[in-house]
């Protein structure tokens, strides 16, 4: 598997806890994961631009893709005002227009004399020249939430275990269907995000992991037959495509049947299959999420979304900061993985923060304290 290797949650605790030890490795230049050919010899994050260090109030690149869910939005004012906070230049954008759109925003940001790029990738497999581009200028890249792939032009990677993402999703959806729809074997449908994000495979796949054995020993059934990432995944994240898809599926196979659940990757596209079910005129299926974005909060709290995903992205873009505030003083970014991300030519050394997964039961607690967030659950 070239995406994302297992990595069962008990390693990746244990991976968390050996947080100072493992930066210490990395400090010291013991860890030699990568496959390729990383440049210079260095080891891991920063290399020799790190090392170096440069100017207070340097200018950062952050490129940011599509607004698809409500946490790119909240990233967008969390580093301009964070990198602002502390002394730096932010120059934050979003792609909208797509893949061209956000090359040439990289390659701008290189020339306005961008120190640091953090990328969140339209499509992770289409920026190894812009990327090379920055690293040949002295910028470090760090890919923030989406991994880049086929590029050794990508010194760290912050964001929330993917996969443990899907085990989470996968757990959900059985608990779910056992609290709601009584005994098995029931229907349910699979639904994954876009093929051109890197996040999507290993969303789906560790959410399999955990689906597959229950779809062999006949609990799960899909009646559509769409079990392949291919078959089920989602074209930019649309909800359009998820609902158009989710309408074809109903019609086609459950004329005389009920659909008791869905693996939906995020809130946007379990959103949207929730409305397909209704117009439908189907029972609320058990269906998961991701992202806590507020209509799916809500939905959580009223009872009829089952579950979402919990990313705080002010902790992820606060990692982010902290490591260009690292970088700035010539010091390396705090590491806690340096075995789970190949990319394709490296494995690409990562700080991996926990997703936590949030139903009904949970709601109050887990968002207590997020300011948006704790006033629904009340
Ligand atoms: C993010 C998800 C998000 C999706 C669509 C993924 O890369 O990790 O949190 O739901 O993009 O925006």
């Amino acid at each position: 598997m070239p995406d994302k290797k297992v990595v069962p949650m008990k390693k990746l605790t244990t991976t968390l806890l050996a947080l100072t030890a493992a930066s210490a490795l990395v400090l010291s230049g013991c860890s030699s994961d990568r496959g390729g050919e990383s440049g210079g010899g260095e080891t891991s994050g920063g290399g020799e631009s790190a090392a170096a260090g440069f100017e207070e109030g340097a200018t950062i690149g952050v490129a940011l893709p599509q607004k698809t869910s409500e946490n790119w939005v909240l990233a967008e004012q969390l580093f301009n005002d964070g990198l602002t906070e502390a002394g730096f230049k932010p120059i934050v954008q979003f792609a909208n227009g797509g893949v061209s759109e956000q090359q040439s925003q990289i390659d701008a940001m290189v020339e306005q004399g961008a120190k640091v790029i953090i990328v969140g990738a339209v499509d992770g497999s289409q920026l190894g020249s812009q990327l090379k581009n920055a690293k040949d200028n002295g910028a470090t890249v760090i890919a923030y939430d989406r991994l880049v792939k086929n590029t050794d032009a990508v010194d760290e990677y912050i964001a929330f275990d993917n996969f443990q993402v899907g085990v989470l999703q996968g757990e959900a959806l059985l608990q779910g269907l056992a609290e709601r729809k009584g005994e098995g074997p029931y229907n349910i449908e699979l639904i994954a995000g876009s093929s051109d994000d890197a996040n999507s495979t290993p969303f789906f796949e560790g959410a399999m992991s955990v689906l597959d054995p229950k779809i062999e020993d006949g609990t799960l059934v899909i009646p559509s037959g769409q079990t392949s990432f291919e078959q089920v995944s989602t074209q930019g994240w649309k909800a359009e495509n998820a609902q158009k898809r989710m309408d074809t599926v109903l019609s086609g196979s459950y004329s005389d049947k009920e659909l008791d659940g869905v693996l939906s990757p995020n809130d946007t596209l379990a959103r949207a299959a929730l409305t397909s079910a209704k117009q439908a005129g189907k029972e609320t299926p058990v269906i998961t999420g991701q992202d806590s974005e507020v209509e799916s909060v809500k939905s959580i709290v009223a009872g009829e979304q089952y579950s979402t995903i919990y990313k705080d992205t002010r902790k992820l873009v606060e990692e982010s900061i902290n490591a260009v505030k690292a970088l700035q003083a010539g010091e390396e970014p705090e590491i806690n993985d340096t075995e789970s991300y190949d990319n394709g030519v490296i494995t690409v050394p990562a700080f991996l923060l926990e997703p936590i997964i949030v139903t009904q039961e949970n709601a109050a607690e887990v968002y207590a304290g997020d300011p948006t967030l704790e006033e629904l659950t009340k």
